[in-house]
């Protein structure tokens, strides 16, 4: 029994996200690495992989570009990945020529590990789509080797892009200031309902992912991209393409420039993050804590399934999530 229920590769990898537009990947580098021209590969190249590690896993790999690029940066010398789709994992294994890449097919709230098994683990864009986040983190942490690193960049933002009102009025109120050609149409807020339809796994708990990763994890170093106006606006944006017009560029830079200031102004929250951390190993030993977080998991779950996937309905989530945005806005 899996627990996957979109199983249609199809919603991944099809839109234009914000990030495939140049001067906003150059926006994202300057957060994550403090240099435009710097991608987090390099700048965790530099200053982590001094030597190549010896062995590094690959959270749900998807076409597996992630483990090929870094293999062919030098960073680890084998890398085993997995992911639950079989037709992206043929495309990975496709295109991993002589590569030293071990593909397997699992499903990440199922996942078994062995103990101390590698060196680095990475996480690109996957967390967001783990159901039973503390299991998988618990999971991680233990097959980490102690001294070992765990790098991730993704989604941290608000489970199933569920943005608060105070939020979203920030987001319409950038774009109604675009001119009209380059202004988002339609833009609402995404709908649960649709959300559940597309893929009930995506961002499924995207806000518990700092939470959670830092009861395994010391997070040594963490930098965050903002996006709380330019991901909204910027992703499947049909008034903008990425080969931008001298025009369509000054309104990007336009949005990109508000989204640091809301940002700053904490008005909007970050909701992409990069950081790098160790395995806290102790928490292994502390049965007591690891039999409450699971059981919370599996109560949360459990009542979630009486509602066909909801949580947010629940005053539970709705509470967490609120929480949430206190919490962030604090730090
Ligand atoms: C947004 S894609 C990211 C893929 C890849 N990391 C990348 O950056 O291109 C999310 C991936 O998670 C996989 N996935 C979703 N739920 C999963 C699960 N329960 N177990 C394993 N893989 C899963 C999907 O098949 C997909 O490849």
């Amino acid at each position: 029994m899996d627990t996957v229920k979109s199983k249609n590769s199809k919603v991944y990898y099809r839109h234009q996200y914000w990030n495939n537009i140049p001067i906003v990947l150059e926006y994202i580098c300057e957060n994550y690495t403090g240099n435009k021209q710097k991608w987090w590969i390099a700048d965790f190249k530099e200053r982590y992989c001094e030597q190549p590690f010896e062995h590094a896993l690959v959270m749900m790999c998807g076409n597996g570009w992630v483990e090929r690029e870094l293999y062919d940066k030098g960073i680890a010398r084998q890398f085993s990945a997995f992911d639950y789709l079989e037709d992206l994992l043929e495309k990975a294994r496709a295109k991993k020529a002589g590569r030293r890449i071990h593909y397997f097919q699992a499903d990440a709230n199922l996942l078994e590990l062995e103990e101390n098994k590698y060196d680095l683990i990475v996480n690109v864009a996957a967390m967001h789509h783990v159901q039973y986040i503390n299991r998988m983190c618990r999971m991680l942490c233990w097959a980490l080797k102690p001294e070992g690193v765990f790098v991730n960049t993704d989604y941290i933002g608000p489970h199933r892009n569920q943005y608060s009102q105070r939020h979203w009025h920030y987001v319409k109120k950038i774009n109604a200031q675009l001119p009209q050609q380059y202004r988002k149409q339609s833009l609402n807020k995404p709908r649960l309902g649709t959300m559940l339809h597309m893929d009930p796994s995506e961002a499924i708990h995207s806000e518990l992912t700092i939470e959670t990763i830092t009861r395994y994890f010391d997070i040594v170093e963490r930098h965050d991209t903002n996006g709380g106006v330019a991901y909204p606006l910027l992703t499947r944006n049909r008034n903008i393409s990425k080969e931008l017009t001298p025009d369509m560029e000054k309104w990007v830079q336009y949005i990109l420039q508000e989204d640091r200031k809301y940002t700053e102004a904490k008005k909007v929250p970050p909701l992409f993050s990069y950081f790098i951390a160790h395995p806290r190993k102790t928490v292994l030993q502390n049965d007591a804590l690891l039999n409450a977080c699971q059981l919370e998991e599996n109560a949360r779950e459990a009542k979630a399934a009486k509602r066909d996937g909801i949580y947010s309905l629940s005053a539970y989530y709705q509470y967490r999530v609120k929480k949430w945005y206190r919490q962030t806005f604090k730090s």
